[in-house]
C-alpha cells in the first residue's frame, strides 16, 4: 500500500496534489511519501517480530537521499553501505556508527580505513584477501573489525541476470565449500573479531524458494563452522524481496519473507540482520515527469515526456516495467509508446502500453520509481539532475536541488595550452 492516490480526479502524494509540486518544483522530479517509507520500514518490521532483536540495515544504494536515510534512521533502521560515499551519508542522516554494515566487493584501502575511523558495525567481507587488508589496517589503528564472510552460495535467483548475485559465476563472496576453510584462517587474524556470514542472492525476487534454498546452505555453513570451534554468533540475510511493478502484480508478502525465516532459521542461535532495500523505498516514490509532446507513429503514437533514460535507468537497463499513469486521467485510455527526449533508442520507457491518453502539456507519473531511480540518475545528452521532494502529510520539501547541467559544465576545464 501506497500513499499516492487519486483524489479529486487529481493525483496525490499524501495531501499534497501533485501539479502543485510540479507548478513550484518543476519536472521532471522525484516525489517521495514519508508516510508510505514509514509504512514500509514498520512492516518490514512487523514481519521479522517472531525473531529475536534483529537488525535492520537500510540497503542506501536503493535510495540514498538524506531526508529518505533521515526518515528510516528516525524509524530505528541501520545502514547497509557499499562505498564510502554510501558511509558519510548514513552517518549525515543520524543513523548510529555501530548500526551501520560496510558491504561490497571492492572496499578501497581508504574505505576500509574510514569504516574503522568511523566505527562501524560490521564489515561484510567479501574475500580472503580483503579480510587480510583489513586485518592489517585494523591492526596499525590498534582496533579490532567485527566482520562476517560473506558467502556464494550458488543459487539461481530467478531475477533479472544483472541483479542476480549468488550464482557460482557472479563476483560476489567467496564460494560455499571454501567458506569453511576462509572462515577459520580469517578467525586466527589479529585486527579481525570473525563473528558471522552474509548472504546476498539478487535483488526483485518475486519467489522465496531460492531464498530458502540459501538459507538452508548457510544453516549448514554455521553447523560446520561451529563443529571446527568457529564462533558464530551474527548471520546477516541481505534484502533482496520484490515489489510490484505493475497493477495486480502479486509479490510474497513480508510477513511470509518473515515466516520462512523464523522456520529456516530457529536453531541457529545467532542475531539475524537484514539489507532490505526496495521493498522499503520502491514505491514510496514516483517519477514526476511533463508530456512534451504526442508524436504521430506509424502504428502508435510516441508520448515524448521530458523524463529520460539518464533520470530513471531500469527501463533501458533492465527492460523494466514501471506503471505510467496520468495525473489527472479523463477515464480515457489508449495503446503508445512512451518515450524521453534522449539520442537513442534505448531511451524507451514502454512499448506498445496501453495507458491514460495524455496530450503535451498533460502531468504523468511512472511509480515505484523511490527505489533504484534518482540514484542511478546520470547526466547523459548534458541533461541536468533531476530535484527529489519529500512529502508529509500537506507539506513537502525539495530534499535533493534540481542540479542544471550549467553547473556539471562548471566543474569541468580547458586547459589553455589547448589553445596555444
Ligand atoms: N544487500 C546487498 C549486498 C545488495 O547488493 C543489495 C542490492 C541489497 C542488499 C538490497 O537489495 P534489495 O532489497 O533492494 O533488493 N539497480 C537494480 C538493483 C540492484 C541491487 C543491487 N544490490 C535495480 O534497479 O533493479
Amino acid at each position: 500500500m501506497d500513499h499516492f492516490q487519486i483524489r479529486n480526479g487529481i493525483l496525490h502524494a499524501e495531501d499534497v496534489a501533485l501539479p502543485v509540486i510540479a507548478e513550484e518544483v518543476g519536472t521532471p522530479v522525484y516525489v517521495y511519501s514519508r508516510a508510505t517509507l514509514v509504512r514500509h520500514a514498520r512492516v518490514f518490521r512487523d514481519a521479522l517480530s517472531g525473531l529475536k532483536n534483529p537488525h535492520i540495515a537500510f540497503a542506501v544504494k536503493a535510495n540514498p537521499n538524506l531526508a529518505v536515510l533521515r526518515v528510516l534512521a528516525k524509524e530505528g533502521y541501520g545502514a547497509d553501505v557499499v562505498s564510502g560515499g554510501e558511509l558519510i551519508r548514513a552517518l549525515a542522516a543520524g543513523m548510529k556508527p555501530e548500526d551501520i554494515v560496510f558491504s561490497g566487493v571492492g572496499k578501497t584501502h581508504a574505505e576500509l580505513q574510514q569504516g574503522l575511523e568511523e566505527g562501524i558495525g560490521q564489515f561484510n567481507i567479501e574475500s580472503e584477501e580483503e579480510g587480510y587488508e583489513l586485518a592489517s589496517i585494523a591492526r596499525r589503528f590498534g582496533k579490532t573489525a567485527a566482520c562476517a564472510l560473506r558467502v556464494n552460495p550458488d543459487v539461481d535467483a530467478r531475477t533479472h541476470e544483472k541483479i542476480s548475485t549468488g550464482k557460482r559465476e557472479n563476483k560476489f563472496g567467496v564460494p560455499l565449500d571454501r567458506a569453511a576453510e576462509i572462515y577459520a584462517s580469517l578467525s586466527q587474524e589479529d585486527g579481525l573479531d570473525m563473528r558471522g556470514i552474509a548472504v546476498h542472492i539478487g535483488s526483485q525476487l518475486g519467489d522465496l524458494e531460492p531464498l530458502e534454498t540459501a538459507f538452508g546452505k548457510l544453516g549448514e555453513l554455521i553447523a560446520q563452522l561451529r563443529e571446527t570451534g568457529c564462533k558464530v554468533s551474527h548471520v546477516d540475510l541481505g534484502g533482496g524481496l520484490g515489489v510490484p511493478y505493475k497493477t495486480g502484480e502479486e509479490l510474497p508478502a513480508p510477513a511470509e519473507y518473515g515466516a520462512m525465516i523464523e522456520r529456516v532459521t530457529k536453531d541457529w542461535d545467532v542475531q539475524l540482520m537484514f539489507e532490505p532495500g526496495r521493498v522499503i523505498a520502491g514505491n514510496a516514490g514516483v517519477l514526476l515527469t511533463r508530456v512534451i509532446r504526442v508524436k504521430r507513429g506509424i502504428e502508435r503514437p510516441f508520448v515524448v515526456v521530458d523524463a529520460a533514460m539518464n533520470d530513471l535507468a531500469r527501463p533501458a537497463m533492465y527492460g523494466a516495467w514501471h506503471d505510467f499513469e496520468a495525473v489527472q486521467p479523463t477515464g480515457e485510455k489508449s495503446v503508445s509508446h512512451i518515450v524521453g527526449p534522449i539520442c537513442e533508442t534505448g531511451d524507451t520507457f514502454a512499448m506498445d502500453r496501453e495507458c491514460d491518453t495524455l496530450v503535451a502539456g498533460d502531468l504523468a507519473v511512472f511509480r515505484t520509481a523511490g527505489a533504484y531511480g534518482a540514484t542511478m540518475a546520470s547526466s547523459y545528452n548534458s541533461r541536468g539532475f533531476v530535484a527529489e521532494v519529500l512529502v508529509d502529510g500537506d507539506q513537502y520539501a525539495v530534499v535533493a536541488d534540481r542540479i542544471p547541467a550549467g553547473a556539471i559544465m562548471d566543474a569541468e576545464r580547458v586547459p589553455a595550452w589547448l589553445d596555444d
